[in-house]
C-alpha cells in the first residue's frame, strides 16, 4: 500500500507530502467509527507508521536525524488533527441520520378512540328531544350570584336550601351586591333568570349543565352532578301546555307505554308546582326493585313561573306567563339503563364506561 518510502543514498527516507495526502484521502473516506479507529491503530498506534519512522530514527545520519525527527512529529499532529475532525464530523452525520431514518415499517402504538360520556350522551339526547320542540339550548356560568340562585327565584334568605350545609359559598364577594358572595349554583334554574333578564317573549330555552352541593358522597349523591332546565315564556301559557310538553318528552325517552302522573309540590319559583312520575317502564307500575315497589318513578320538578319570578328579571306584572322544568341528568341516566351507583359516572372505570 505504502509506496511512501524509498532508500536514498542507502539510508531510509520518508515521503511525509505523499504520506499526509495519502492519510487525508484514507480519513475523508472513513464513514463509520470503527474505520477511523482501525486508522488511527494503522497511523499513531504503537505498532503503526509513526512509530516505525521514530524506530528508524537512529539509521539515520546525525544532520538527518532532527530534521525527519521534526516531520515526523508534524506528522503526526497532523493526522491526530485529521483524526480527530472526522470524527466530529461522523458523529454530525450520525445525529442528521437518526433523525431521517424512521423505520416505516415498525407496527404504530395504537391509541384508542374515545367517545362521548353516557351523561353527554343522555344531556344530547334530551336536549334534541327539546330543540325538535322549538327549544334553544342555552348555557350559564357555574359560578353564580345569590341573587340569580336565590333571590330572584324568590326563595327567601332564610331558607335552608341558602344554608352553607347545602350550597358551596366561595370566598369572592359579589362585586355587584354588597354583603354577598359568589357561589356554586345549586341548581340549574338560575339560568331561567339570566336568560330571561337578557330576552323579551316568547322565549323557549333548554340549558344543560352541572351543579353543586355539599352532599357526602354515596351510591345516590355526588356533590357535584348535572341538571336540565327548562323555561317557556310567551302570553298564556297554561298548565296544560306544561303536561302536554312534558308528557311528549318522557314518551320520547322512556317510550309510548307509560303513564304519567303529576304530584302536587311546592318550590317557591313556581305556581303551581308539580313532581313528574312515570310509570316504570320496567315492571309496567305493577311494583319491582327499580321503583321501589311503588310502580312509580319520580323523574322532574316542574311549575307555572312565579309572578315573582317575572318581576325580579323585570317583565311588566301581568303580562306573560311561563312554564318551568328541572330534572337530573345523573338520575335519568341510572333509570334508563338500570345503573345502581352514581358514582360510576365519575370514577372513568374503562370497564364501565365502555358500555355506553
Ligand atoms: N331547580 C329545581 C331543583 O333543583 C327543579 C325545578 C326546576 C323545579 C324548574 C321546578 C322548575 O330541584
Amino acid at each position: 500500500m505504502f509506496r511512501a518510502r524509498t532508500v536514498v543514498r542507502g539510508v531510509m527516507n520518508w515521503n511525509f507530502e505523499e504520506i499526509q495526502e495519502t492519510v487525508c484521502k484514507e480519513v475523508a473516506g472513513v464513514l463509520a467509527d470503527q474505520e477511523l479507529e482501525a486508522l488511527r491503530v494503522k497511523y499513531l498506534g504503537r505498532k503503526g507508521l509513526i512509530q516505525e519512522i521514530y524506530a528508524s530514527l537512529p539509521t539515520l545520519s546525525n544532520d538527518q536525524k532532527p530534521l525527519v525527527g521534526k516531520k515526523a512529529n508534524e506528522l503526526r499532529n497532523e493526522i491526530t488533527q485529521l483524526i480527530d475532525d472526522r470524527k466530529i464530523i461522523l458523529k454530525e452525520k450520525q445525529k442528521k441520520s437518526s433523525h431521517k431514518s424512521i423505520d416505516v415499517t415498525i407496527p404504530g402504538v395504537s391509541s384508542t378512540i374515545g367517545h362521548t360520556h353516557i351523561l353527554t350522551q343522555t344531556i344530547n339526547e334530551i336536549c334534541l328531544a327539546f330543540e325538535n320542540l322549538g327549544f334553544v339550548v342555552a348555557d350559564g356560568p357555574e359560578i353564580e350570584t345569590e341573587f340569580n340562585n336565590f333571590t330572584a327565584l324568590n326563595i327567601p334568605i332564610d331558607h335552608p336550601s341558602r344554608d352553607a350545609f347545602d350550597t358551596f359559598y366561595l370566598e369572592e364577594p359579589d362585586p355587584n351586591n354588597k354583603g354577598r358572595y359568589l357561589l356554586l349554583r345549586s341548581h340549574t334554574s338560575p339560568g331561567q333568570i339570566r336568560i330571561m333578564k337578557d330576552m323579551t317573549p316568547p322565549l323557549a330555552v333548554i340549558i344543560p349543565g352541572k351543579v353543586y352541593r355539599p352532599d357526602a358522597v354515596d351510591a345516590s349523591h355526588s356533590f357535584m352532578f348535572h341538571q336540565i332546565e327548562g323555561l317557556l315564556v310567551d302570553k298564556d301559557v297554561k298548565f296544560s301546555d306544561l303536561k302536554g310538553l312534558l308528557t311528549a318528552f318522557c314518551k320520547r325517552l322512556f317510550g309510548e307505554k307509560i303513564k304519567m302522573r303529576f304530584r302536587p309540590h311546592f318550590f317557591p319559583f313556581t305556581e303551581p308546582s308539580a313532581e313528574v312520575d312515570i310509570s316504570c317502564y320496567i315492571c309496567d307500575g305493577k311494583g319491582c326493585s327499580v321503583c321501589g315497589r311503588k310502580g312509580w318513578l319520580e323523574i322532574m320538578g316542574c311549575g307555572m313561573v312565579h309572578p315573582k319570578v317575572f318581576e325580579a328579571c323585570g317583565y311588566p306584572k301581568g303580562k306573560y306567563t311561563g312554564l318551568a322544568f328541572g330534572l337530573g341528568v345523573e338520575r335519568i341516566t341510572m333509570l334508563k339503563y338500570g345503573i345502581n351507583d352514581i358514582r360510576l359516572f365519575f370514577e372513568n372505570d374503562q370497564r364501565f364506561l365502555n358500555q355506553f
